[in-house]
């Protein structure tokens, strides 16, 4: 008798667990607007739209776009953030460059020319770009530019 009555009140118990957890992830969901499960090194679903649309209107443009989201989501995106608005502090925003433009600060950096006071935090990963890359990247910067960030507080914060 006594195990059954226990045995009832740990399922009860359980079962409530359950209930509240499930409870809680909708209500994260609900205010989150669905953004709760966006992972934030990932861009913006605007973002790859604004990728796709390009392809279908520029396959040669698209293809270098797709090639810079990559290379930007693994080696820019922790300072410039991945909408490109740059850090508080330090980092600059990309979000005025068009390809042309920001292919030219690229290639500053990269010849280890001093640009503002936060070079050196810049130039290593310029010397590592290939010239298609720095084509590529400046293809998605210019994307970026175009691209309204929804979710701003879904990325990761950084001190610079
Ligand atoms: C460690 C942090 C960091 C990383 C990673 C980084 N950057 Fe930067 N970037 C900076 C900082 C800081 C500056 C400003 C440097 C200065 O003061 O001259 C900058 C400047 C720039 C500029 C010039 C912007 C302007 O208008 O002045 C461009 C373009 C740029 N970065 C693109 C990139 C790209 C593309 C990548 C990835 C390959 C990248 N950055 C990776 C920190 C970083």
């Amino acid at each position: 008798m006594a195990a059954e009555r226990s045995s009832h009140a740990l399922f009860r118990g359980f079962a409530l667990v359950t209930g509240i957890v499930i409870l809680v992830a909708i209500g994260l969901y609900v205010l989150t607007d669905g953004k709760i499960n966006e992972d934030p090194s990932l861009p913006t679903p605007e973002t790859y739209a604004a990728v796709d649309r390009l392809m279908e209107n520029d396959p040669v443009r698209g293809a270098r776009a797709t090639a810079g989201l990559e290379l930007y989501r693994h080696r820019c995106r922790l300072c410039h953030h991945r909408s490109g608005r740059g850090g508080d502090k330090f980092t600059p925003s990309l979000q005025k460059h068009d390809a042309q433009s920001a292919v030219a600060m690229l290639d500053i950096y990269r010849s280890g020319q001093k640009v503002g006071p936060m070079t050196v935090l810049m130039t290593p990963w310029a010397e590592e770009l290939s010239e298609e890359e720095m084509h590529n990247l400046g293809e998605y910067i210019e994307i970026l530019a175009t691209v309204a960030d929804a979710n701003p507080r879904g990325e990761q914060s950084e001190g610079g």
